[in-house]
């Protein structure tokens, strides 16, 4: 296998036209986005990621059709219960990320009591973005910085980020054909190689991330440096 990137971020896009075209209700696509999730975390987990983040729930999905939204919860909800166990026995060390502070008090309790009963594993640690914006995480951190009346320096806001506790994405896919970021990790994706494929969520097989990876393995990370830099050709042997 090509070489495994640490961290791998995904958008997972595309799971209302999944939906659509098989004239279901959006949220079923959504519902088989979980099941998609469930096998990207366990194929991951196989073949030695150390880190996934997921898009799960955007700042700016709050203004989706209310039926829609309400769908969204109830499955995270339903999710949450159902998967846990089956997560903590696979290793996976759940982080939610995000704004908490409007979230109702049981929800809270929720994303809680899910971080404290896998706190112990260290196979991959899974994050999973909710009620959560790029932006809204810079500013955040910017905020913490001010209160404690420390300087604003990039060491200090990378510390004060949410995503502090892992190491910047090395890859970040979006499935469902559009190439955008969307207010998804603005600050950790500096230099992040982007992927991008029409394939939709629910779609988004352990092939497709293989497929994903090798395609990463073919890029030059060079973070800001030259080619030459990164691997200088061997010196020429002078004739004797
Ligand atoms: C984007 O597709 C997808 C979302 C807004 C929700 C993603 C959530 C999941 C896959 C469930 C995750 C569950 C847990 C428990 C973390 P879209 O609706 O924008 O698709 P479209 O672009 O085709 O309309």
């Amino acid at each position: 296998m090509a070489t495994i990137p640490q961290h791998i971020a995904i958008v997972m896009d595309g799971n209302g036209r999944w939906a659509t075209r098989r004239y279901l209700p959006r949220v079923a696509g959504h519902k088989r986005g979980v099941d998609a999730l469930r096998n990207c975390v366990r194929h991951c987990g196989d073949i030695g990621v150390k880190v996934l983040t997921v898009f799960a729930f955007s700042s700016e999905n709050w203004n989706r059709p209310p039926e829609e939204v309400s769908g969204l919860m109830e499955l995270f909800a339903l999710a949450l219960g159902r998967e846990v166990p089956q997560l903590q026995a696979e290793g996976v060390r759940i982080h939610f990320v995000g704004d908490r502070s409007t979230l109702s008090e049981k929800m809270r309790a929720g994303l809680e009591q899910a971080e404290k009963a896998t706190a112990g594993n260290t196979r991959l640690v899974f994050n999973i973005c909710f009620n959560y914006g790029g932006r809204w995480d810079i500013a955040q951190a910017a905020a913490k910085l001010a209160q404690a009346g420390a300087p604003i320096t990039e060491m200090n806001l990378d510390r004060a980020m949410a995503l502090a506790h892992v190491p910047d994405p090395d890859l970040l896919i979006r499935t469902g054909g559009e190439q955008r970021i969307s207010n998804f990790l603005l600050w950790q994706s500096a230099y992040t190689e982007l992927y991008f494929t029409d394939k939709l969520w629910p779609e988004f097989d352990a092939a497709a991330i293989d497929e994903a990876i090798a395609d990463y393995a073919l890029r030059e990370r060079r973070f800001g440096r030259t080619s030459e830099q990164i691997a200088p050709e061997a010196p020429v042997k002078k004739a004797a």
